[in-house]
Formats: structure tokens, sequence, C-alpha cells
């Protein structure tokens, strides 16, 4: 008979429900996995009259973390409740009781990973958080484990699933972002309130917590350019088609010469490269080793099967004695020397951009004066032939879009030439910027 350990569960929403069910369905597999049998013996909710999605014993469920903390027979909490607050007040008060943690929540360790990392050390115990990074995808193992010996020199990563949804299914039926929007919300990628997913903070909170493993530096998030997919249209999908390019939500650490470059952009990725062929749900990470080379890991980067697996994976490495082992060495601990993060406008890459201009006389000349004095260089220009109208009419004048590609230049020089272009009258309000990945 296998020794038991005791768990606690805190939150049994989506993910809870998930985990909750592998514990008990599983439970053989598990004990051959980590050599203990794992007790649910205590879960914790906000409201315990709310039914369920599992029969769960009912003196097991309770609202009273105060529960948890006092049984000094539980020695690990899983903690899958979402939030700031009270979730770090939660996690400070489970590590002071001796649990090690397993966590899901990467909005929380994003913003306050550093003191709590440093806490769980302080107390001798640990916090395992595969699943607050690209859910199903075990990157957390790769970087702390498969990649231990490499100095990672690149971070290209799909990490929101939702956005990954909305722009493939634009683009493979020809959709509007509001129409797929709503889809994805009735298919439970996206949120009531899908702001954080489509706006790009959930891919940079996550982008922050593999860029302090990659290279021991902490980042927040007002560090580097952060832009969602909420702003683009159809058309952009299209026209970067056309061009040989897909449109992704890129996550992006580079590391050279002591300094980070980052940032979260709607990006156009050549059509032959694996990060253009990630479709629907699907997040992809491709991580770059000075040892190793390019390496690409792809799954699903959320749901309740998905995620629940990552969250497994931790509990079980935790029973199994494996991740206190692995927990004191990760680069958590701001140990070397923080590298500066290049500021915005020095990064440099070539840009699409799209215009809706007035078709009237001048309107490229207008342009491409104010390019050129940013420096700003065209590699190609798309401007679809129009219908001719006949006489011209200046009360009803026609808009067409056109699209311009550059070389490289930097980000600082392209929201010099927007802003003045901006200025225009034969511009129109909406014009969308997006970098290119070579
Ligand atoms: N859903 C995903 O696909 C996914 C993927 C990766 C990571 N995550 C992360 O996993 C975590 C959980 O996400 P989820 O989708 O499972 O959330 P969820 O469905 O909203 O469930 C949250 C659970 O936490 C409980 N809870 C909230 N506040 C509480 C409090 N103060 N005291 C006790 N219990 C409390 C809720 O109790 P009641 O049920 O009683 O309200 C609920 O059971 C989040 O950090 C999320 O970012 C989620």
């Amino acid at each position: 008979m296998s020794e038991k350990i005791k768990i606690a569960l805190i939150g049994l929403g989506t993910v809870g429900t998930g985990v909750a069910r592998v514990i008990l369905e599983e439970s053989e597999r598990l004990t051959r996995r980590c050599g203990k049998q794992i007790e649910l013996a205590k879960v914790v909710v906000r409201d315990k009259k709310r039914p369920r999605m599992i029969d769960l014993p009912e003196e097991i469920v309770t609202d009273s973390l105060q529960e948890v903390l006092d049984d000094k027979s539980i020695s690990l909490a899983v903690q899958l409740i979402g939030g700031i607050h009270p979730a770090k007040e939660y996690m400070e008060q489970l590590l002071d009781s001796g649990k090690d943690v397993v966590s899901a929540n990467k909005a929380l360790l994003c913003e306050h990973g550093s003191e709590l990392f440093s806490r769980a050390r302080e107390q001798g115990r640990s916090i395992a958080f595969e699943a607050a990074v690209a859910g199903g995808i075990p990157i957390i193992h790769v970087l702390n484990q498969a990649m231990s010996g490499n100095q990672i020199t690149s971070i290209e990563a799909i990490l929101n699933g939702t956005s990954n949804f909305i722009l493939s299914e634009m683009f493979l039926g020809s959709r509007d972002y509001e129409d797929v929007l709503q889809e994805a919300q009735e298919l439970g990628y996206a949120e009531a309130d899908p702001t954080l997913d489509v706006d790009g903070t959930d891919a940079a909170q996550k982008l922050c917590l593999l860029t302090q493993l990659a290279c021991g530096t902490k980042v927040s998030l007002d560090q580097f350019p952060r832009q969602g997919i909420d702003t683009l249209a159809l058309d952009d999908l299209l026209y970067a088609d056309e061009l040989g390019y897909s449109v992704r939500l890129l996550a992006v650490t580079r590391i050279s010469n002591n300094q980070l470059e980052m940032h979260v952009q709607p990006t156009l990725v050549q059509l032959d490269k694996p990060l253009a062929q990630v479709n629907g749900a699907y997040n992809m990470i491709a991580l770059e080793g000075d040892i190793v080379g390019k390496t690409w890991y792809s799954g699903l980067g959320a749901g309740q099967n998905p995620t629940a697996s990552a969250v497994i994976s931790d509990l079980v490495d935790t029973v199994a004695g494996r991740n206190k082992l692995i927990f004191p060495f990760m680069d958590l601990w701001d140990s070397q020397q923080p590298l500066e993060v290049l500021p915005a406008e020095k990064i440099r890459r070539r840009y699409y951009m799209r215009f809706n201009v007035l078709d009237q006389p001048h309107v490229f000349a207008e342009m491409a004066d104010i390019l050129g004095r940013n420096q700003i260089s065209l590699a190609s220009i798309i401007q679809h032939e129009t219908p001719e109208t006949g006489e011209s009419n200046t009360d009803e004048q026609q808009v067409v879009p056109v699209v311009i590609m550059t070389h490289l230049t930097t980000e600082g020089q392209i929201q010099a030439a927007d802003k003045e272009l901006s200025e225009l009258k034969s511009l129109l309000p909406n014009r969308v910027i997006m970098p290119v990945l070579d």
C-alpha cells in the first residue's frame, strides 16, 4: 500500500474541475507516476451552494481557506483562482503555513512572481506553474530542465489561443472580427469580457514569465510595446496573404549584447514558417538556444483538459519530490545583472502599413514625402485598381486602401511618420501598422 499524501484544491471552476476529475478518476495512474496515493482532502470555493460539474463528498468542500491552513496534514495546495486579490494573499498564507503550491495564475505570477518565489524559497517550499503559460504545452519544463544547458537567445510565440482562433477563423472563413469573436465566446475560447485576450495583455503576461525564466531578469508589462488584434480588419489578413504572410499575435523576446528586445504585436509571419501555420486555439513557442539551435512546441494553450494536464504534471512532480530539487535552481532570483530592455523606439524591423486614402491627386506624393523625411524606404506598394466613376464628384470621393511594405526601419521612425500622416486630410483615421517577423 503506497503512502498517502493529502492535498487541497483552492478553486473549482473550469480548471479546478478538470484537475479534480483527473485526481479522482486516474488515481492509480497518478500513484504509479509519483509513488504516493494523492488524496483530495479539501476543496475551497467561494460559494458552497453553487451546483458543480463534478460529484465530491460534501464534507471536503468548504468556503474557508483557514480550514486548509490549519490542517497540518495537508502539505500541498493547488491554487486555481484567477486575478491578483485575494489570490496573492492566499498563496502567501499557504506558503507560510508550510505548503507547497501549484498555480496556473499568470496574472499573479507576472506581477508578483518575484516576491512570491522568494517567499517560497525562504520558507523551504516550492511553487510550480507549468499551467500559467501555454496550457497543455510543457514549456516551463522545457526551459528549466530540457534546455538547462542553453542560454536562450530568442522566444517567438503564439501565446493566446483566443486571438489565434479569431485571426485564423477570420482568414479561413472570410469573416469579420466581431462575428468570429462572438463564436469564440460561444465555444468558450473567449471570456464574456475578452479584453485581456484580444488586447495582448494575456500574451504579454506569459511572455514576462518565459523571459524571466529564460534569462533571470524580471520584466514588467510597461517595459515593452503591446498591441492586440482588436484593431485589425479582414482586409489586413487578405493583403498579408497576397504579400506571402500570415498575421499572428506574436510575443517575442530576443536576447543579445546583454539587452532584451521584447514586444507583443500582431505581426506578419512568412507563410512557410511554422508559426504562420498554427490555426485555431493552438499555441506555438519557438525557442532558440545557443547550443541546441531552434526548437518548436505546439498544442492547445487553454481549456479545461489541456490546462489540467499541466497542473497535474506539476502536482505529480511536487509529490514525487522532483519540484523541490528543481525549484531552487530556476532562474527566478534576479541573481544575475539585470538585462536592459531595449526602448521601443529603437526596435528595428520591417513594417506593413495600411491606409484608407481619398482617391485624389497628390495623395501618394504627400505620403511618400512624410515617409521619406522619416528615413523610411518603401519595399512595395499595393493599391488595387478601382472602378472608374466618370466625372469627379468632390462631395462623394472614393476611398481606396493603400498598403505599404517598408524596408528595415525603427519603431521610433514609424511612430514619428504615423503622427505626421495622421494630420493629412486625405487619410482616414483607421490606419493599421504591423511589424514583420524576418
Ligand atoms: N480556463 C483556462 O483555460 C485557463 C488556462 C490557463 C490558466 N488558467 C488560469 O487558471 C486559473 C483558474 O481559471 P479558471 O478558468 O478555472 O477560473 P474560474 O472558472 O473562474 O474558477 C475560479 C474558481 O475559483 C474560486 N474562487 C474565486 N475566488 C475565490 C475566493 N476568494 N475564495 C475561494 N475560492 C474562490 C471560484 O469559486 P466559485 O466557483 O464558488 O465561484 C471558482 O471555483 C486562473 O488564474 C486562470 O488565469 C485558466
